[in-house]
């Protein structure tokens, strides 16, 4: 086995990760995420797994004080409650979603999956571009459901993130309450074929956050699973 292949070892208590992390509502303004755990923080983003390797995102990360008075042009007016969890935070990232999927683009996946070497033969390349034409096809023609289609890879991103940082010992908190058409304007995302999603605001808890010590509460095991 080389070490690409190997079984990793891994030391980390998912439990205790999934009750560690909530939802912060207060940021230690005094508190930044190192530079090395932004490197992680990006391979986060980049390393996601989506339906057909379609990766139809793109991230605004804000790590300035400058990129987070930007992004707090989507918590203005009614979305005036989120918008602490943006200037107070270490660094803020905005997913956003691709609006249309077309045949050049999934072209231009396939290229970079043989360029990163994932076809031993020219036969396996044209296969998987037909796939992803036909998987593409019946959300756009079938389905009708392209652009939800990707937000669902961009949203599945998302909850790798969420996890992925509280293992890291980062706070994290999502929000969809955000004015997306401000932000569509801000970083003139609409005319470069992207739509804002959701926001997330990272960093390190303050003492008196309320929520940090706000119990769990979810629905019971016996209602959300059937075990056969
Ligand atoms: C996609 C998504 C959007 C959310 N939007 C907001 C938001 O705009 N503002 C906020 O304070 N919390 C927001 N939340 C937090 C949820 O309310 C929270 O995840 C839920 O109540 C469970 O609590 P926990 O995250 O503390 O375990 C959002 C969560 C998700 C997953």
């Amino acid at each position: 086995m080389n070490s690409e292949t190997e079984q990793i070892e891994t030391t980390v208590n998912i439990k205790e990760v999934l009750n560690w992390r909530y939802t912060t509502k207060a940021f230690d303004t005094s508190k930044k995420i190192s530079a090395e755990n932004v490197e992680n923080i990006k391979a986060l983003l980049q390393l996601s797994p989506s339906s057909i390797n379609s990766q139809p995102w793109h991230f605004i990360i804000a790590e300035t004080e400058e990129g987070k008075k930007r992004l707090a042009k989507g918590t203005e007016g009614f979305f005036s409650f989120n918008e602490p969890k943006v200037t107070g935070a270490s660094h803020v990232v905005l997913f956003c979603s691709k609006t249309e999927i077309d045949e050049t683009f999934l072209n231009d996946i396939n290229e970079k999956e043989d360029q990163d070497g994932r076809y031993a033969k020219e036969e396996f390349k044209e296969q998987s571009l037909g796939a992803k034409n036909l998987f593409t096809n019946i959300h756009k023609y079938d389905l009708k459901d392209a652009q939800h289609w990707m937000e669902k890879q961009v949203y599945l991103n998302i909850g790798n993130f969420l996890l992925g940082v509280a293992a890291l010992g980062i706070d994290a908190v999502p929000m969809e309450g955000i004015d997306m058409k401000a932000l569509d304007e801000e970083f003139g995302l609409r005319e470069k074929g992207y739509t804002a999603l959701v926001m997330v605001g990272l960093g390190y808890r303050a003492e008196d956050d309320f929520n940090a010590t706000l119990p769990k509460s979810r629905l019971t095991e016996e209602e959300i699973f059937t075990i056969i």
